[in-house]
Order: C-alpha cells, then structure tokens, then sequence
C-alpha cells in the first residue's frame, strides 16, 4: 500500500557529534569546576552557569551546531539565538534525577564528554495529555510514534538538542565512574517578531 504519514508537532530531538578534539578541555573542566549536590542522589550541578565563556573555540563549536539545527532544518534562518546559560553536570554511579525542563529559553542542549558502558542515557518523557488516558496493550514493537519515554545513549562529543519545554532525566547511572556534560540553554536574540509582538534583546548579560 502507498502511503504517506506525518509527525505532526512532533517535538525534534537532533543529535550530532562534534569532530574536534576537546579532551583537554574536558580535562580541564573535569578537574577545576566546582560542583553542588543537585535535587537527587548523585547528581551534582557545576556553582558556575557560563562555563562556556571560558572556552570560546568549544562554545562557537556548540553555536554552529545549533544553528545548523536553526537553520537547515527548522528554517528560521532570519532570528538569531544566543547561549544564555551553560552549565557542567556530574552524575556519580547509582544516579538518576528527577524528570524536568528548562525554563526562560526556547532550545536547550548538552554535549556529553566520553561514552561509558551503561553510563547514564537522556530520557524524554511524553506529557501529551491524551496519550496518558488510555491504557491500551503493549505494542508489538516501541517506536517513536507509539511511546511515551525515549532514552538516547550519548557517546564522546555527542551533542543533543531539543525544545527546552521537552521533559527530560538523567536516566540511571550504571557506570563504575562519573559521567559529565555541558548542559546550555538558547533563546532569540536580536530583533524579532512583528506588530505588536515585537521585541529587541541585544546585548543581555546574563552573567
Ligand atoms: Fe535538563
């Protein structure tokens, strides 16, 4: 049978993987950041939320990944974004935090510094109300048209993009050793919007 199937206001998860060595950054990172207990059991959040400041090549590497993502596929090639937030986790083995999302931005991403056997995934949940009102049997086979939850596995330099309203967990951290990444947040920049809707934000320092 011909047919033709549409996602429709499908959120859009993108994953890529950046090509230039940062081990030394991650290094680096790894050793000097301080870190917090965050909400749950091993999980730690770095004191600091513009820790790509401090590494230009890296933080304009995450930008044009996240443009490509802007522009080529998302096509809102005539709104600029800019990193507002950027911050490091830690998870200790047994962590797992608590579903949540990103509030006062627009996209949100994490790049994740080495890939580690059953090292932690990223977890998305579905919040569509309807989906969670009825029970129905279990499919014959999981895909992204019929679950509710979606685990990605990241390995080294794994960058992860998604619509910052997605609700989202650090799945469990089987691994004999921390993972650590770089969480980042991105709202619109510039001048935007139309009629009564428009806005200038330029120059904010949010730090
Ligand atoms: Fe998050």
């Amino acid at each position: 049978m011909d047919y033709n199937i549409t996602p429709l206001f499908a959120p859009l998860i993108f994953e890529s993987k950046l090509e230039k060595n940062y081990d030394s950054v991650f290094d680096e990172i790894k050793s000097n950041t301080l870190f917090v207990q965050h909400a749950t059991a091993e999980c730690y959040v770095s004191t600091v939320f513009n820790i790509l400041e401090n590494y230009q090549e890296l933080k304009s590497d995450v930008m044009d990944t996240f443009n490509f993502y802007k522009n080529q596929i998302l096509k809102y090639e005539s709104t600029e974004f800019k990193i507002t937030t950027s911050w490091v986790t830690k998870v200790r083995p047994g962590g797992i935090s608590h579903y949540h999302n990103h509030k006062n931005c627009m996209y949100s991403g994490v790049l994740y510094f080495e890939e580690m056997f059953r090292g932690a995934p990223i977890e998305f949940t579905n919040t569509n109300l309807y989906q969670d009102s009825f029970l129905i049997n279990q499919p014959s086979e999981r895909n992204s048209y019929n679950t509710n939850t979606w685990q990605l596995h990241p390995s080294k330099n794994t960058i992860i993009i998604f619509p910052s309203y997605l609700m989202h967990r650090v799945g469990m951290h089987q691994s004999d050793s921390s993972r650590y990444s770089i969480a980042f947040n991105f709202m619109p920049d510039g001048y935007f919007g139309y009629a009564d809707s428009t806005i200038r934000l330029e120059n904010q320092q949010i730090f």
